[in-house]
C-alpha cells in the first residue's frame, strides 16, 4: 500500500474535512517551497509526452488530467500543483466581492462511497486579491477562471458580476468557465435556464470579442439537467459559439449511496461529488457529445478515482479530464498515474 493510504490519509481523514483541506494545502505549500522537493516533486509526477498533449483552442495541454474548480479556489497554489502532474489547473469559483460561504460544517466525507459532500457556497477572496496573486505566479501551467456571482447578488443582476470577473481575469487567466451549476447558491441553477443563459453567454461572449484575442469559454453544467434542457444547452453553446462545455459540477441526487440514510439526512443539503458521481457525468458527457456534432469540446468531470474512470470520460467523448474528490481518497499521486496510464492506452 502507498504512503498515502498507509500513513497520510489516516491522519488526514481523522480532522474534520475542511480542517484536513486546510491543512494538507499547507502542508504542500511548504514541503513545495524547498526547491529540491520541488525538484523531487516534477521528476516524480510530471510526464511529457507528445502523445499526452492536447492541442485545443489555441493552447496546448502537455496532458488532459486536469484539477476541476474547487481545490485551488484563491489561486494560492497553481505554482505548488503545477508540480504534480497536471495537465491544467482550473481556479475558483471566484465572485466580484469576498465572500465567506456558508457556515460551518460544510463539507462532509462519506467514506462507504468514496463520495464528498460540500455546501461551501463560493466561499473565496474575491476577485481583485485572486487577480494579485496570479500577477505573481511563476509557472506556466495552463490556469482556467472559473467566474460565478454573489450570494447576495440577485439574479437579474447576475450578468454584472459574470462580467466583472471576466473583465478583471482576463490578463491572467488561459480560458474561462462560467459556472451556472452549484447547487450551494440560492437560485443560481436558474441561469441553466434558456433565456437566461442565452442572455449571459452572449454578453459575456460579446465582452470577449471586444478583445483582440478573445480568450476561450466553457460552461460548467449541472449532471441533474433534463433531456429538454440539455437540447436547450447545447443549442445554447452553438448559438453564442463557446469552446466547450465541463461535465459536470457536483448532484443533488442521494441515489445508489452505500452510506446510511440517517447519516446521508443528517448531512443535509449540498452538492454530492465522487464515485457515486463516475456513470451520471459520464452519461451527461456521451448524451452531449452525441448531439453536438463535435462543435465543441467536452471537459470531463465527476467521480474520477482511476484511470479506467478517466478512460471512460475520453470513450464517451471528452476532449479533457478533471478531478477534484479523487484526490482526496486516492491522494496526489492521482493525476500522474492517470496520464501514465493514458500513455499505455495509445
Ligand atoms: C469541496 C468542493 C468545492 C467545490 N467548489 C467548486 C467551485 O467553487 N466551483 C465549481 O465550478 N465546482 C466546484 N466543485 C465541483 C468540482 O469542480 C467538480 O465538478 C465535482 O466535484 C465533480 O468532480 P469530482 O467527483 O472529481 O470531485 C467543488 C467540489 C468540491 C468537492
Amino acid at each position: 500500500m502507498c504512503l498515502y493510504q498507509s500513513v497520510v490519509k489516516p491522519i488526514l481523514f481523522k480532522l474534520e474535512p475542511e480542517t484536513a483541506h486546510h491543512f494538507a494545502f499547507k502542508q504542500l505549500k511548504y514541503a513545495l517551497s524547498f526547491p529540491l522537493i520541488r525538484h523531487w516533486a516534477k521528476h516524480r509526477y510530471m510526464i511529457s509526452h507528445s502523445f499526452l498533449e492536447r492541442k485545443l483552442w489555441g493552447l496546448t495541454f502537455p496532458t488532459p488530467v486536469g484539477l476541476a474548480a474547487g481545490f485551488d479556489k484563491n489561486a494560492l497554489l497553481i505554482d505548488e500543483l503545477a508540480c504534480l502532474g497536471f495537465g491544467f489547473i482550473e481556479i475558483g469559483t471566484v465572485t466580484p466581492r469576498p465572500q465567506e460561504g456558508n457556515p460551518k460544517p460544510r463539507l462532509f466525507r462519506l467514506p462507504e462511497d468514496k463520495a464528498i459532500i460540500n455546501r461551501m457556497g463560493f466561499n473565496n477572496d474575491g476577485v481583485d486579491v485572486v487577480v494579485n496573486r496570479l500577477k505573481k505566479r511563476t509557472s506556466s501551467i495552463i490556469v482556467g477562471g472559473n467566474i460565478g456571482k454573489n450570494k447576495t447578488t440577485p439574479n437579474e443582476n447576475a450578468i454584472d458580476d459574470y462580467l466583472i470577473c471576466f473583465e478583471k481575469l482576463f490578463d491572467y487567466v488561459d480560458y474561462f468557465t462560467v459556472n451556472v451549476s452549484s447547487p450551494n447558491t440560492p437560485n443560481l441553477r436558474q441561469l441553466q435556464d434558456k433565456k437566461p443563459l442565452a442572455e449571459l453567454l452572449t454578453t459575456l461572449q460579446n465582452a470577449n470579442h471586444k478583445h483582440t484575442n478573445p480568450k476561450p469559454l466553457l460552461l460548467k453544467i449541472a449532471p441533474d439537467l433534463t433531456t429538454d434542457q440539455l437540447n436547450d444547452i447545447i443549442n445554447i453553446t452553438l448559438e453564442t459559439e463557446l469552446q466547450g462545455i465541463i461535465a459536470t459540477n457536483t448532484t443533488i441526487s442521494r441515489q445508489n449511496l452505500r452510506t446510511s440514510s440517517e447519516k446521508i439526512a443528517s448531512i443535509g443539503v449540498g452538492g454530492l461529488s465522487g464515485k457515486p458521481l463516475a456513470q451520471k457525468s459520464t452519461d451527461v458527457i456521451r448524451y452531449l457529445a452525441k448531439n453536438s456534432n463535435q462543435k465543441f469540446d467536452i471537459v470531463g468531470v465527476g467521480g474520477i478515482h482511476s484511470a479506467e474512470d478517466a478512460i471512460n470520460k475520453i470513450e464517451a467523448g471528452a476532449k479533457l479530464v478533471q478531478l477534484y474528490t479523487g484526490l482526496i481518497y486516492e491522494g496526489i499521486s492521482l493525476p500522474s498515474s492517470v496520464a501514465k496510464a493514458l500513455l499505455y492506452t495509445k
